[in-house]
């Protein structure tokens, strides 16, 4: 038995949007502990400096390491297109990103060979998304958007919540009637181009697809990275003989780093579809190495 099958998976985003992979994770691996991390006192990282970014990815990648984790996922894709190589290069566990599935995803998805790609300033302006496409089919176009509105709107909108009492669904947190004309005016330069695919490329996107798709129209497939980074994990781990007994119970924990435990949980608890009963606030000890 590899010593490695007890060992934890670490999982980490700006905030809630990791849990949408967590949630495939769980689906497809239902029987691996988990150790999620949301940067929730420095979310957004879109806007930020990559280096920055960078920064953050190696700190949480290093405290992760240091729980034991036998896999790493960023669940963030500005944080993959930040740091997914210093880390992979700094730490001795297998590290994956978000950007290269959710670019395989598109790939194989698209007939017109022409993809949407829509996430933060810093995903777009890092020009992840068409590398990693155009490394499996050169010969697809790409459009990438910047949609710096979206996290925000999903990070406030379940904080709001706070506030309005209990909500079943994401869908009913977020109706169409209130949101309809923010999303679809900033989806407005990508809805006028032949698109037949639209890459997802923010782990926070997939709580608001419905209104999403609502402004793509039918005929427009949308691709995120979760279920495809979830299936490499479980690759990864199979090929190691690393996986985790699918039938045993497991543990799962979670770490806030903003002050907002309570808020946290429940939210995210509607994220993940899961109930989040460890839930606590994570102090990240500086990370002493080169990023
Ligand atoms: N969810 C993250 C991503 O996939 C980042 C959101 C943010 O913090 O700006 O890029």
């Amino acid at each position: 038995m590899a010593h490695d099958q007890r060992a934890p998976i670490g999982v980490f985003d700006s905030g809630f949007g990791g849990l949408t992979v967590l949630a495939q994770l769980i689906e497809q691996m239902p029987g691996e502990d988990i150790i999620f991390v949301g940067d929730s006192a420095r979310c957004p990282y879109g806007p930020r400096q990559l280096e920055e970014v960078r920064g953050f990815a190696l700190q949480i990648c290093s405290w992760l390491v240091v729980q034991g984790c036998k896999l790493i996922i960023i669940a963030c894709n500005t944080a993959t297109a930040a740091g997914l190589q210093a880390a992979q290069r700094a730490f001795p566990v297998p590290i994956i990103g978000v950007v290269e599935p959710g670019a395989r995803a598109a790939a194989h998805a698209t007939h017109s060979r022409a993809v949407g790609v829509i996430a933060t300033r810093g995903t777009v302006s890092s020009g992840a998304y068409e590398r990693a496409i155009h490394h499996i089919d050169a010969g697809i176009e790409v459009v990438s958007l910047a949609t710096p509105p979206f996290v925000e709107l999903v990070e406030h909108g379940l904080q709001r919540c706070a506030a309005a009492g209990s909500v079943a669904n994401a869908a009913q947190l977020f109706p169409a009637c209130e949101y309809r004309a923010l999303v679809r005016s900033a989806l407005a330069p990508l809805r006028a181009l032949p698109l037949d695919t639209l890459v997802l490329g923010c782990t926070h996107y997939p709580v608001i697809r419905h209104l999403i798709a609502d402004a793509m129209g039918p005929e427009v497939t949308l691709v995120s990275s979760a279920e495809e980074a979830a299936r490499d994990a479980y690759q990864i781990l199979h090929r190691r003989h690393a996986l985790a007994d699918a039938a045993q119970e497991s543990v799962r924990c979670f770490y806030t780093t903003g002050d907002d435990v309570e808020d946290f949980k429940r939210f995210g608890s509607l994220v993940l579809g899961h109930p989040m009963e460890r839930v606590c606030h994570l102090e990240l000890p500086a990370y002493e190495g080169t990023a």
